[in-house]
């Protein structure tokens, strides 16, 4: 494989670490068996765009319920906007769930709500008034292209539409930070470029820090070498040669952490199983 990308030095933000949006230091977790994750430890910067890549199984789902609290590490301390969510009580850690938004594998959406109940479900919760619900849901929409889908059903919408409707549901309550769990998984290629340039302009747009979990390299190479062009509304290609200084990544390997670092780190790895994935 040939990338025409340059050398870059590692991005600042993360160099320094304080202040991290998300820390793990030495977490494992298994589920009865052998560790399904492995003294795990990285953090996000604000600002940053976390790419975690690995084949399937190697325990990347398992990582982002553990940020987001739906799963207690066994060792190790998980901080989530300042808060280590591994001592919260459970009613603290709702709050704090609230604060970051979660896209999940598939979409995860409820086939019995419209797209309207579905994204504005938390707000439905809270009681808030109809007319805020529906206005708030239409700025989500417009976010994702997608006004026109405000009364249908998700049986009606194709796979990239669901995802997009996962995306606006996650976007609605502005979160600190964002966690996508394969947002492109089982979506055509041209499909898959749309849910990118969505999550480039959440991140060109509102610098929304965030982790992205995905095994396809081209939608990574896809954030690292483009931005969002707010004037056109749409992503255009950086200049040859050019990166996002903000966009970094993890790789997982059967539950151990064998990459931390820049794309260029990435691309000039000497470690076999990174070289493998690459290849
Ligand atoms: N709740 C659970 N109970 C038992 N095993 C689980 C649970 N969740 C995940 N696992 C196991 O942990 C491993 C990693 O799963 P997962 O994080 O979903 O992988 P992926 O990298 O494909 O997202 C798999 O072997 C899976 O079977
Ligand atoms: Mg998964």
């Amino acid at each position: 494989m040939s990338h025409a990308f340059p050398t870059a030095p590692q991005s600042p933000a993360r160099a320094q670490g304080a202040g991290a949006v998300v820390r793990l230091s030495g977490v494992s977790l298994g589920f009865g068996g052998p560790d399904v994750l492995s003294n795990i430890s990285f953090s996000v910067a604000p600002g940053e765009t976390r790419i975690l890549l690995g084949p399937a199984g190697v325990g990347k789902s398992v990582l982002l319920k553990l940020i987001i609290g739906l799963l207690r590490p066994q060792e190790g301390t998980v901080l989530l906007l300042g808060d280590d969510i591994s001592s919260l009580p459970e009613e603290r850690l709702f709050t704090l769930r609230a604060r970051a938004g979660m896209v999940f594998q598939e979409g995860a959406l409820f086939d019995s709500l419209t797209v309207r109940d579905n994204i504005g479900y938390q707000l439905i919760q809270e009681r808030a008034p109809d007319d805020e619900i529906d206005q708030r849901v239409r700025e989500a929409l417009t976010f994702v292209g997608l006004e026109q889908t405000f009364d249908l059903y998700p049986a009606s919408l194709s796979g990239g539409m669901k995802r997009r409707v996962a995306i606006a549901r996650a976007l609605i309550h502005d979160p600190e930070l964002i966690l996508y769990d394969s947002p492109t998984g089982g979506l055509d290629p041209v499909t898959s470029t749309t849910i990118i340039e969505l999550i480039v302009k959440q991140r060109d747009v509102h610098a929304t820090p965030a982790l992205l979990v995905t095994h396809r390299l081209q939608d990574a190479f896809t954030l690292c070498n483009h931005r969002f062009d707010a004037e056109q509304n749409r992503m255009v290609q950086l200049p040859e040669g050019q990166i996002n200084p903000n966009t970094t990544f993890l790789m997982l390997e059967e539950g151990r952490l064998i990459l931390d670092g820049s794309l260029h780190e990435l691309l000039h790895s000497t470690n076999s199983e990174v070289r493998e994935f690459l290849e």
